[in-house]
């Protein structure tokens, strides 16, 4: 389940009503999803596409969106360093960002245009979607893992358009789940 932090105000939260409805509030989507029977770990992209098939369906009617497919990074995935870089600074798409995370996790700092910074901690089973036009930035947890499921509405337009505020030096891209340890704990 995600976790939505406001680093400005000190706030967690950890409900998924309660991080249902803050993200409602900006604008963004957020559901919890379940296959429509079991998946293997090792599935396939089709297998994946497949088996959420209902609520890809249902997603493309509601936002236009008219393909998806199935985005998988790791470790050792070839130059991650300079793919992440592209999208872990301040920016903006000309169509949605619509994410379905089948496994591992990831961090999207959203930065409204009236109130403060928030964070976005994604893991399995979590779909978000962010609205044409949010600044936002985007970076992995410590685990470099993220298998997801991505629509689109027409792919020409995702791409990212800096801001080049420097917003997102502030923050650090620390994620709370499995791998995070408490600066206190850290030695
Ligand atoms: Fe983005």
């Amino acid at each position: 389940m995600a976790v939505v932090r406001i680093p400005a105000e000190d706030v967690v939260l950890e409900e998924t009503s309660a991080i249902t409805a803050f993200l409602a509030a900006h604008g963004i989507d957020y559901e919890q999803w379940a296959p429509d029977r079991p998946v293997a770990e090792d599935a396939t992209a089709e297998t994946l596409l497949a088996a959420y098939g209902q609520e890809i369906e249902r997603l493309k009617a509601r936002g236009g969106y008219r393909t998806a497919d199935v985005i998988d990074v790791r470790p050792e995935t070839p130059n991650l360093d300079a793919m992440l870089a592209k999208f872990s600074r301040e920016h903006w798409h000309d169509e949605d960002e619509v994410r379905f995370i089948i496994e591992g996790r990831g961090l999207f700092h959203v930065h409204p245009p009236e109130g403060p910074v928030f964070a976005i901690e994604v893991e399995a089973g979590d779909l978000i979607r962010v609205p044409r036009g949010t600044h936002h930035w985007f970076d992995l947890c410590a685990d470099r893992r993220i298998r997801a499921i991505r629509l689109f509405q027409d792919a020409s337009g995702w791409t990212p358009r800096y801001t080049d505020s420097g917003v997102d030096q502030g923050f650090q891209p620390v994620c709370l789940g499995p791998s995070y340890v408490p600066p206190a704990a850290r030695v």
